[in-house]
């Protein structure tokens, strides 16, 4: 054991409070608490319709672990029954600027799912076809090493030889793809991949995220055998599908909340036991300590882990230092994060107004709803947010290219100084 590692002093193998999203695999189908509604609607929209599903939420409030862990569940429902398979692919693909290379990406893990799931597909009687000439592709380091794209994707040409060594640029790879796609999971059962595209705020504009959209609509979304789940920040995806090209064939957002506070003791206590090391485990963060502290950082389940894990670690100093466990540990800390005297007395009245406007909308909102018209936000409300920012109470994240785009987010500090107040 590595005296350095903190957490088998407190009883576990490996840290609890970890931030990494949930994977779709049996980890993250056991981690995944409170959000069986949430499954279940995502489902259904699988099952049901081929329109592309979508997710709206704040950072950090568990959306990328929701659609992964679905599509997991419906994976492992499905094997059970022995019926036509949804499987998730491999890898949450991120949106990205340059869109040849994100369809590329696409493809690829595309491939590397029919590659890994090929047993389980036969198992369950998808008429895989032989996938030689696919694995051969996807092993080509000119492939794997990215220098070189697929070419433009464009689905219908005529379908050239896997093994012609020009097979990339003259995109027979798409072509290839397709055809196996089509045989594996066939129009008239409901079998197919589930797609997750992640972040689409990394596109910085809604011009730049609608671009995007328009090119995957005509290429990778066209591909048989798939359903789509596009994830983004609060108010951006909805945004960004409303154009006429994508009305019908993007389903409204999934807004997603908070995980409701009465789930929230059993989420954490899930992964207490998952990496306990057996005997008594004592978590520096209790349940009800997690639960308190989910509600001081706004709800926000990444920050509550990241606070949990500081916390661990200054306990577990403070025990060295000699200095013992104070009684309440959460409120000890957060005291010690700040000198809030002098950040109530550097606010300004004008920047309390958008402080508060932040702390009523869950946190983060969009620049372009801080101003009542986006024409005043230079004026006004950038100021504003500035001051915010140097007194670390607020982010953001995007340009001001567009203001849409442009999410102003309270930081960790912002709703410590939140709950000061509020005392
Ligand atoms: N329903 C849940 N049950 C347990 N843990 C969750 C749940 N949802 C999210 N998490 C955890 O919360 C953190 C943030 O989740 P993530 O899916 O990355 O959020 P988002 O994609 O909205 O930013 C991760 O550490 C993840 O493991
Ligand atoms: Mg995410």
């Amino acid at each position: 054991m590595d005296e350095l590692d903190i957490w088998p002093t407190f009883g576990f193998r490996k840290n609890p409070y970890g931030t990494e999203e949930l994977r779709p695999d049996s980890e993250g189908g056991i981690l995944l608490v409170g959000r069986d509604l949430e499954v279940r609607k995502l489902q259904r929209r699988w099952y049901s319709s081929s329109q592309i599903a979508t997710i709206e939420g704040p950072v950090g409030v568990g959306k990328t672990s929701l659609a992964g862990v679905a599509a997991y569940r419906a994976m492992q429902t499905r094997i059970d029954l022995k019926s036509d398979l949804i499987v998730p692919l491999n890898r949450t693909i991120q949106f990205q600027q340059d869109t040849d290379e994100l369809s590329k990406k696409i493809l690829f893990e595309i491939s590397q799912s029919l590659l890994r799931h090929e047993t389980t597909l036969r198992n369950c009687d998808h008429n895989v076809p032989s996938l030689n000439d696919l694995r051969s592709w996807v092993n080509n380091p000119i492939f794997k090493g990215g220098s070189a794209g697929v070419g433009p994707v464009s689905l219908g040409k005529s379908t050239p030889s896997a093994n012609s060594s020009s097979g990339f640029s003259e995109s027979g790879f798409e072509e290839h793809l397709t055809y196996v796609l089509q045989e594996t999971f066939p129009a008239d059962k409901t079998g197919s991949f589930v797609g997750i595209i992640d972040n689409l705020e990394l596109l910085r504009t809604v011009g730049a995220a609608r671009d995007c959209l328009d090119v995957l609509r005509d290429t990778v979304f066209r591909l048989p055998g798939m359903r789509w789940v596009l994830v983004g920040a609060s108010g951006i995806v909805k945004t960004a599908v409303s154009v006429p090209r994508l009305s019908g064939k993007v389903a409204s957002p999934i807004q997603l909340e908070p995980v409701a506070d009465d789930s929230i003791e059993a989420l954490i206590e899930k992964r207490l036991t998952l990496y306990s090391q057996g005997g008594h485990p004592r978590p520096p963060v209790t349940p009800a300590a997690f639960q308190y502290l989910h509600t001081i950082a706004g709800k926000n389940l990444r920050e509550t882990f990241k606070h949990a894990q500081d916390i661990a670690l200054w306990l577990a100093e403070r025990v060295e230092d000699g200095k013992g466990i104070p009684e309440d540990p959460v409120e000890t800390w957060i005291r010690e994060q700040a000198d809030y005297d002098i950040i109530a007395a550097q606010m300004t009245v004008a920047a309390q107004e958008v402080f508060d406007q932040l702390t009523a909308n869950g946190g983060s909102m969009p620049a372009a709803q801080l101003a009542e018209d986006p024409k005043t936000y230079a004026q006004k409300v950038r100021y504003r947010v500035r001051i915010l920012e140097k007194l670390n109470l607020v982010e953001t994240v995007g340009t001001e290219d567009d203001l849409r785009f442009k999410i102003v987010r309270l930081t960790a500090l912002g709703w410590f100084t939140h709950h000061i107040r509020s005392l």
